[in-house]
């Protein structure tokens, strides 16, 4: 599907064999998820624009560059706090938004409890983190709060994707990239992606 990225990058196959197995630990899953995360994000910024800037170097000034925008990490409470501290170690300048939406275990629709942005945008190109696109439910909502904030450029980076979820970002929001580790077989009864890795949230933060 267009604008849809699954990674091909061996070492992103490697870590998430490793966080989709049952006996990886709550440690072991957080220094996954940050680590993939950060492998995934570089993957997503490939195209962030530039502008010059000179430097001095100890020998001589040249014309260098920096990042023309102002990027705005955005993830989605709890699962995507995981994400954060890989992807900001990359561009510690990145601003970082918190939104904070459950899936109502019933009808799998995103319940919005947390949202501090203010008025005005502060930065022009956000990240939307969180690990798991399920029934796309989550990140759609997200999405469309950043775009009623007045966010233009939005890119979507997550660690498994079902069809499903996929199918619902790209059908509201066919402009948002959506950057993954896999994509998955499909939605189980309970809306849990299959084989998928579980409750990202749970085994992040060892509760459930
Ligand atoms: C998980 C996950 C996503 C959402 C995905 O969060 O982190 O935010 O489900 O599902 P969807 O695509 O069907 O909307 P959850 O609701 O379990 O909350 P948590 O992160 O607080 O555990
Ligand atoms: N949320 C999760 O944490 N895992 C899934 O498989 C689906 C939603």
């Amino acid at each position: 599907m267009e604008n849809v990225f699954p990674s091909t990058h061996p070492l992103v196959a490697h870590k998430l064999t490793k966080l989709r197995d049952k006996h990886t630990d709550p440690k072991k899953f957080r220094e996954l998820v940050r680590e993939i995360a950060a492998l995934l994000a570089y993957e997503a910024t490939a195209d962030l624009l530039l502008q010059p800037r000179q430097v001095q170097t100890p020998l001589a000034d040249m014309q260098g560059a920096e990042l023309l925008h102002k990027i705005g990490l955005i993830p989605i409470l709890r699962a995507g706090l995981g994400m954060v501290e890989g992807v900001w170690e990359l561009m510690p300048s990145a601003e970082v938004w918190h939104i904070g939406l459950y899936r109502d275990e019933r009808t799998l629709k995103p319940v919005e409890y947390y949202n501090k942005l203010p008025i005005e945008p502060t930065v022009s190109v956000c990240l939307v983190l969180d690990p798991m696109l399920a029934t796309g439910g989550s990140a759609v909502a997200t999405i469309d709060v950043l775009k009623r904030w007045g966010v233009t450029r939005i890119k979507f980076v997550g660690i498994i994707g079902a069809p499903e979820g996929i199918a619902l970002v790209h059908a509201r929001h066919p402009e948002v990239p959506i950057h993954l580790a896999a994509i998955d077989e499909h939605l189980n009864k309970r809306g849990y992606i299959f084989p998928g890795l579980g409750d990202a949230g749970d085994r992040q933060f060892g509760t459930g």
